[in-house]
């Protein structure tokens, strides 16, 4: 087991330069999941901690140790991909000693680790199965188990949940926390969800264009974004973004309402307000801005409101049984202490 440390990273191919500096610490034992729109580095970032790209500046270091100049088997780590490549003429139990083809353990040892392993990944009674005799979950686990056998210092997990359909995706997830609350190793995972992000991670990293937008707990980049970027991309349906103006007592949205949020230390001008649905309701708390109710979509215990107003659209929520219909004038309102405000101009979040 091991810490990683990413140090001023930079990764270009020819003159076009992908990633731009990346700094990032992570603890022994830690669970970090990378998130951020297709083509921002996640994968890059990966391929050269695994020892797969040489890196362009800068320094890893796992576990203390320097490990630029090192080959991928040099360097504790092991790597599960999205196709996840298992070998189908070959049984569960050879698929998962593979990861040991280069261990100088005994033969004993090795049977030892495997069965160990195929105990812990709930396999033991499929070892002598070929792949084409499992379910997509189990094929997965064959991989992880693959990877697990060697006792990496580092996981790394590159959308290794993506194939699989969204009952196992939930079942996977679930077992993998588990996995790493048994084992404790450290692990780097990279995913497209952000539901998979926020329960399994014990910190996000938000990456956009090969720059780190924000690194945090689940309840930092969702209660605390860095920048209107975070916002959006973090929570779904994304954060309302509405212009404002910062004024004598709070901050202005249209003709509705001066929200009298704090705004000691900001000067007066434009400003960025953002609510999430969820924080945005029918006749409740502060009344924020009027409008009309153009699409609902029942979700059971609740209504997402498409709502026409002033500012631009908007999306709120209602309570399942008593939601407006469309065509409705609604009055939405909001607890002030969830408010967001961002600078205008540069996104960034503004902090009182
Ligand atoms: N071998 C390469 N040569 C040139 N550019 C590359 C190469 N590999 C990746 N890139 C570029 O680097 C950028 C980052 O790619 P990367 O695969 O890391 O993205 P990602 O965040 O993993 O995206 P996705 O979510 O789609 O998997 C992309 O713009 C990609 O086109
Ligand atoms: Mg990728």
């Amino acid at each position: 087991m091991a810490n990683l440390v990413l140090n001023n990273l930079v990764k270009a191919y020819g003159k076009t330069e992908i990633l731009h500096g990346i700094n990032l610490d992570v603890d022994d034992g830690e669970f970090v999941v990378f998130v951020g729109p297709s083509g921002c580095g996640k994968s890059t970032t990966l391929r050269l901690i695994a020892g797969l790209e040489e890196i362009t500046s800068g320094a890893i270091e796992i576990g203390g140790r320097e490990v630029n100049n090192l080959e991928p088997k040099e360097r504790d780590i092991a790597m599960v991909f999205q196709n996840y490549a298992i070998y189908p003429h070959m049984s569960v139990k050879k698929n998962i000693a593979f990861g040991l083809r280069s261990s100088k353990a005994s033969k004993a040892e090795k049977e030892k680790r495997i069965q160990e392993v195929a105990g812990i990944l709930d396999m033991v009674d499929l070892l002598e199965r070929k792949p084409d005799q499992l379910s997509g979950g189990q094929r997965q686990r064959v991989a992880i188990g693959r990877a697990m056998v060697r006792d990496p210092a580092v996981f790394l997990f590159d959308e290794p949940l993506s194939n699989l359909d969204a009952k196992l995706r939930t079942q996977m997830r679930l077992e993998i926390k588990k996995l790493h609350q048994r084992v404790g190793n450290t692990i780097i995972f990279v995913t497209h969800d952000q539901v998979e992000a926020m329960t399994m991670a014990d910190r996000i990293v938000i990456m956009k264009d090969g720059y780190i937008q924000q690194v945090g707990t689940p309840d930092d980049v969702y209660n605390r974004p860095a920048n209107t970027f975070v916002a959006t991309f973090i929570g779904a349906p994304s954060m309302n973004m509405i212009d404002g103006e910062i004024v004598e007592g709070g901050v202005s949205v249209g003709s509705e309402a001066v929200l009298s949020v704090p705004i000691e230390g900001h000067e007066k001008g434009m400003v960025t307000v953002g609510i999430r649905p969820d924080d945005l309701k029918p006749d409740i708390g502060t009344p924020v801005l009027k409008g009309t109710v153009t699409v609902c979509e029942p979700l059971g215990p609740e209504t997402l409101l498409y709502v026409e107003t002033g500012q631009g659209e908007v999306i709120a929520k209602a309570d399942g049984r008593t939601a407006p219909q469309v065509g409705d004038s609604v009055q939405l309102g909001v607890d002030l202490s969830t408010v967001h405000l961002f600078d205008h101009k540069t996104g960034v979040a503004l902090t009182s």
